[in-house]
């Protein structure tokens, strides 16, 4: 059976556990490892990205793997020619032993998956999800906060197009006692089948038109904001403004300084402005060390599905 990364749904505990030791010692023990040798990860990413190509990239090449990609996926593979996903991949697959596919429909790595010979890590699928930052993600709340049980998290911002959040609502749902509280401006809420989900769970969660409230009303171990994405609004999407979500959904230093002295801020960047450069210095500002934390959770990853 091919080990596609999908979905956050299919990870158990026992897999994220092996992730997380692996990539704590590629972190702090600078373990080094050549477990790619001989192996090709194939990049083929039809969306913009920064941190999760280049991440990728630098964590395939630190194990000795090699590297095949194509210059912006939409514009210069063979989509531009009108080309399916599904031949594409099937083409692919014959000449590397992975594929990391950013794609800008939802569900479209998992119909890769269906016609791919090897494994298919998501790197984000439209509005869908977007795993492996939910790994980093956990990751950083676990080597910052001690534990992902029992702590309580704003999930903030646009709430609904946000894949980070997704795959992250979900994975949170695996822990004992995690509380979260969904923030979010009005018609850019949670969706649904994900509070369903967390019902059928028993995770306790909240929901909030209000950062600020959500920031005063809750003893919250950590907020991970997002940006909007406008990309991603639909014609009929009523959602608030940019100068509103400006207004209620910015981590300005006086919010900042309102959290909890132990809270950790995060956020999946690229930030637009909706936490100021003013919030980089206080000690609760953590988006950079969990941008850099992707590095050895994907190593880690690869190493486990790769390596020898
Ligand atoms: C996120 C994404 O692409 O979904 N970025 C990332 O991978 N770190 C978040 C975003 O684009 O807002």
């Amino acid at each position: 059976m091919i080990n596609h990364i999908i979905k956050t749904q299919s990870f158990s505990l026992e897999f994220m556990k092996d992730i997380f030791s692996q990539a704590k010692l590629f972190k702090y023990n600078k373990c080094v490892s050549n477990s790619l040798q001989g192996k090709i990860v194939a990049i083929l990413f039809y969306e913009a990205s920064t941190r999760t190509k280049l991440s990728f990239t630098s964590a395939i090449l630190k194990l000795g793997g090699g590297v095949i990609s194509t210059e912006n996926a939409s514009q210069f593979s063979s989509a531009a020619k009108g080309e399916s996903l599904r031949d594409t991949i099937r083409n692919i697959s014959a000449y590397c032993d992975c594929i990391v596919l950013r794609h800008k429909e939802r569900g479209s790595a998992q119909e890769a998956a269906h016609f791919s010979t090897v494994p298919i890590i998501n790197a984000g699928d439209g509005d869908g999800q977007h795993p492996t930052q939910s790994l980093l993600d956990l990751f950083t709340i676990k080597d910052e906060l001690g534990s992902v049980d029992g702590i309580t998290i704003i999930l903030s911002g646009d709430l609904k197009h946000s894949r980070t959040i997704h795959s992250l609502a979900y994975l949170l749902g695996k822990f004992r006692s995690t509380t979260i509280i969904f923030a979010a401006p009005k018609g850019l809420e949670i969706p649904e089948d994900i509070t369903d989900y967390l019902k059928r769970h028993d995770v306790e969660f909240h929901q909030t038109s209000s950062l600020i409230d959500a920031v005063e009303n809750y003893k919250t171990n950590a907020v991970y904001h997002t940006r909007p994405q406008k990309e991603r609004y639909e014609t009929n999407d009523s959602v608030v403004s940019v100068e509103k979500y400006r207004e209620q959904f910015t981590i300005t230093r006086d919010l900042a300084n309102k959290m909890d002295p132990d809270a950790i801020i995060l956020h999946p960047l690229p930030r637009v402005d909706e936490i100021r450069y003013g919030v980089d210095d206080n000690h609760r500002a953590k988006y950079f060390v969990q941008s850099e934390n992707g590095l050895y959770v994907r190593m880690a990853l690869l190493n486990m599905l790769l390596g020898e």
